[in-house]
């Protein structure tokens, strides 16, 4: 456990220790109610003794014992009490501290670049949150309710030991605890290393069932459930193998502790019996000491389960911890830039996916109110330029600009507002139609939707659902044709009015007396916009102001339609090819 769980512990302290008094002050009395309980439970067999001693000495009479008894059961109930109290005091901040972790590791998801999300398994991270979110409270119950108390107590047992009898019992029974944690000490690489095991297999397999579920459309296209559920079980054989492994460890561990606690029980208790046969102690001294050791019996031999939960608890928030340590990439300024102008500019971007070089000294510009096509073959980089511009990717070098201003002087507020993209995959909530189109937006009147249903030809196909807007999309809205997902897509983009169109093959499923619709709609419309079009078939494009031909990272031609057409170049093929 070394001393990470300070670093641990200051790290997570923003959360619990936060500004507002009132969480404080819970924290401060439960602190208080700790070390009350800890003066009880010492007192606690100090007052039994008496009791003990009284009745065997028959000395007093009936108010004494009384007395003693009450403040016997005082003590014993107050301990109870004050036990119970500090849980019930901590439970609400704690629970909060755990919310507000893990809704700062979410929103550090969401800042996290795009190649964190694609290198990760969505499995893994929701497990690593889940865990997160319950070790929060395990490791602060288990620090401060527990291990600090327990060794204060211990402490102060042996001190009361020390002050009360020959100075053997208390050095034997401090033998005792330390070869007790030493013990405890030693084996808790064996059980975090069965912990981490444990996770990683959990992990592993947790993940790999979430991408099975989302993948299911796949996997029935291709045939392959007995593969899925296969591979599902091997990876769940290797968690059950890892899981029951480390419980045998803890409960080896736990049986080892047990053993010393019993050997160190007996060793004191013969000790007691012999000074008592040569008359050095009373009865009474006996069950103190014995009070003490049974007292710590059962903290002690739960130190090892807190103290494996606080190793657990580590491991655990260690790995959302080092969610928070990957850095956001986007340099977020602090101004509202309002941004009139939304010329696109390229100036010499290059770019690459992990030193796989897709774009090479790329430049362009597009005016504002103007529409830029894309075209060319697959897979050159069409796609990556969109991806760039809505900043998911930074180029490595080169500078993007929208105005006068570089990608990353835009604030996030300003930038969402300012670019409405349809991806060339589109995904949809697993909701409602409305919930989809207004997904993001305040302020929407029904006129609003109604006309961007309209402009997205999307009115006919609403008017044969049964539940109209209330019809669910299911998961990733794959109960819609393309061509409908695509025109739903495309009705959100025209509902959020961006100043920046980014279409990267938006209407390849439709058809095209459909598609002109919409691309007509689009020049009306929506002509103050600045439009950058994406598209492998040409008849989409052939009004555009600027057309880049695209190969290989590189523009291999550009101009309008008709000026590309007497080029006979690269574009003149592509649009032969396509007349058939
Ligand atoms: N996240 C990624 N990590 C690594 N490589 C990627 C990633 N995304 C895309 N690529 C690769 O980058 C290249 C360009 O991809 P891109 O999607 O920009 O192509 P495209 O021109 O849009 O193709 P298409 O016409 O098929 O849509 C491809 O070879 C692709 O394999
Ligand atoms: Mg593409």
């Amino acid at each position: 456990m070394n001393f990470r769980i300070f670093t641990i512990l200051s790290n997570l302290t923003p959360y619990w220790w936060e500004k507002s008094s009132k969480i404080r002050v819970y924290f401060s009395i439960s602190l208080l109610l700790v070390l009350v309980t800890s003066v009880f439970n010492l007192l606690i067999p100090v007052s039994f003794k008496t009791l003990v001693n009284n009745l065997l000495t028959i000395k007093s009479g009936f108010p004494n014992e009384i007395i003693m008894l009450l403040a016997y059961s005082f003590l014993w109930l107050g301990s109870q009490i004050t036990i119970q109290l500090r849980e019930i005091i901590l439970m609400r901040p704690l629970q909060r501290a755990a919310r507000l972790f893990s809704i700062h590791v979410f929103s550090h998801l969401h800042n996290l670049p795009m190649s964190f999300h694609l290198n990760r398994r969505t499995g893994a991270l929701i497990s690593i949150m889940e865990r997160a979110q319950q070790s929060m409270p395990e490791l602060f119950f288990g620090a401060f309710l527990y291990v600090f108390p327990t060794t204060l107590e211990i402490c102060g047992a042996i001190l009361i030991l020390l002050l009360l009898y020959k100075a053997h019992y208390a050095v034997i029974v401090s033998i005792i605890f330390v070869i007790y944690l030493l013990f405890t000490i030693v084996t808790i690489r064996w059980t975090s290393r069965a912990q981490r095991l444990s996770n990683e297999k959990d992990v592993n397999a947790n993940s790999r069932i979430v991408d099975s579920l989302i993948n299911i459309e796949a996997i029935k296209y291709l045939g392959s459930n007995d593969h899925e559920i296969n591979t599902c079980d091997h990876l769940l054989h290797l968690y059950e193998r890892a899981e029951a492994n480390k419980k045998i460890i803890f409960e080896s561990v736990h049986l080892g502790q047990g053993i010393i606690m019993g050997l160190g029980l007996f060793i004191v208790t013969w000790i007691a019996v012999d000074d008592i046969k040569a008359g050095l102690l009373t009865i009474g001294d006996l069950v103190l000491i014995n009070g003490y050791f049974m007292q710590f019996v059962y903290p002690l031999s739960h130190f090892g389960h807190i103290l494996q939960d606080i190793q657990r608890g580590i491991t655990n928030m260690e790995d959302a911890l080092n969610i928070l340590r990957h850095p956001t990439t986007i340099v977020k300024t602090k101004k509202l830039n309002v941004l009139r102008d939304t010329s696109i500019e390229f100036k010499n971007v290059s770019f690459n996916y992990n030193g796989r070089k897709i774009i090479n000294s790329l430049s362009f510009k597009v005016n504002h109110g103007e529409t830029l096509a894309i075209v060319g073959p697959t897979g050159t980089g069409k796609s990556t330029i969109a991806r760039l511009i809505s900043r998911l990717y930074t180029p490595q070098d080169g500078q993007i600009l929208i105005g006068k201003y570089p990608l990353d002087a835009i604030k996030d507020e300003e930038f969402s507002r300012l670019i409405g993209v349809v991806p060339q995959d589109i995904t949809l909530f697993n909701d409602t139609l409305l919930y989809n189109l207004t997904y993001g937006l305040t302020h929407t009147t029904q006129k609003e939707i109604d006309q961007a249903i309209e402009e997205a030809q999307l009115k006919e196909f609403l008017s044969s659902l049964p539940e109209g807007y209330m019809t669910k999309v299911g998961e990733r809205g794959l109960k819609l044709s393309g061509g409908e997902k695509q025109r739903l897509a495309l009705a959100r983009l025209f509902l959020r009015k961006p100043s920046i169109f980014i279409l990267d093959e938006a209407t390849s499923a439709l058809d095209t007396e459909t598609e002109r619709h919409i691309l007509n709609i689009l020049s009306t419309n929506y002509k103050h916009t600045t439009r950058i079009v994406i598209a492998h078939r040409l008849s989409t494009i052939t009004n555009a102001e600027q057309i880049l031909v695209f190969s290989h990272g590189k523009i291999v031609e550009r101009g309008t339609h008709s000026s590309l057409l007497s080029k006979n170049g690269l574009y003149t093929i592509l649009w032969k090819q396509q007349l058939g």
